[in-house]
């Protein structure tokens, strides 16, 4: 999928672009039918909500499930970061968020690139994250919230948040939020089950609980330009990846046709990738 010149434009300016239904319910049901069976599992890789036993996210399905795997190399996602980038990319992070109905939790104000630099050493800010739904996004599943423009502002400065979720993060203060805010307001794009968003990593973002009866399950690409790769090797490789190799991409129709894939860690992971 080729981005026009003026959607380059809007991403320059706005940091995110949002394509409503751009895939079918039928390419999402394929997705969605392989959630229930990986959330099940427990395994490292499946972090849980504080308390609770829902999956507040699942990492690096692309190594070990199909459907996920074909995903991974979707040309509708992995092709427009190939060309902002103007290289090949690789898979940096690949996450299953399932802020699932009344337990889902709250994602603080943060830039992901943010937690790039600090932990993983990447050099730039060259690494792009590619979202799908699927469920539908609405106003009371806890949709992504962005500040547009935020992301012209660079690395802003961050704490380390430990204990307000299950997942520690890199943390931006509330008053430099409310300063953002001021200037650039809060968008939250929304749409059906199949919709994608490309929104560039030092776009500042959050989410807030879901206490609808609605679960919220999205895919996140964090697609790295393989010339940019992390050179700290300080998290799990299930978190942060070490093959830099580029993803090639599958035809389009990938999650339809049972395009042969390598799934490395069907069989289970391998300890040195759960371990830092
Ligand atoms: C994230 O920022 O990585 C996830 C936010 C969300 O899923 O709401
Ligand atoms: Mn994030």
């Amino acid at each position: 999928m080729k981005l026009t010149t003026k959607q380059i434009e809007r991403f320059d300016d706005e940091g995110y672009l949002f394509f409503p239904s751009l895939f079918t319910r039928e390419e999402i049901g394929v997705l969605l039918a392989e959630v229930p069976r990986l959330y099940a599992q427990h395994r490292t890789e499946n972090v849980r909500e504080k308390g609770s036993d829902a999956v507040r996210t699942n990492f690096a399905a692309h190594m070990y499930s199909e459907p996920f795997g074909r995903l991974a190399r979707h040309p509708r996602m992995v092709e427009p970061a190939m060309q902002m980038f103007g290289e090949p990319v690789y898979m940096h992070q690949f996450k299953i968020n399932g802020k699932m109905a009344f337990d889902g939790d709250v994602w603080q104000w943060h830039q992901d690139y943010g937690t790039w630099k600090n932990d993983d050493d990447m050099p730039e800010p060259r690494a792009m994250n590619v979202a799908i739904f699927l469920d539908e996004v609405n106003e009371f599943n806890g949709p992504l919230m962005f500040i547009p423009g935020s992301h012209k502002l660079g690395v802003l400065d961050a704490a380390h948040d430990t204990s307000t979720t299950s997942y520690p993060l890199w943390t931006i203060n509330h008053d430099t939020i409310a300063q953002l805010v001021g200037r650039g307001g809060i968008v939250a794009p929304k749409g059906t089950a199949g919709s994608m968003i490309l929104f560039h990593s030092c776009l500042v973002h959050a989410s807030t609980s879901n206490l609808s009866p609605w679960n919220r399950v999205s895919v996140y690409l964090s697609l790295c330009a393989v010339s940019n790769h992390i050179r700290r090797f300080k998290r799990p490789e299930y978190i942060a990846h070490r093959d830099f190799n580029p993803i090639d991409c599958l035809p389009d129709d990938c999650l339809l046709k049972p395009y042969p894939v390598r799934l490395p860690w069907r069989d289970g992971t391998p300890a040195a990738a759960l371990t830092a």
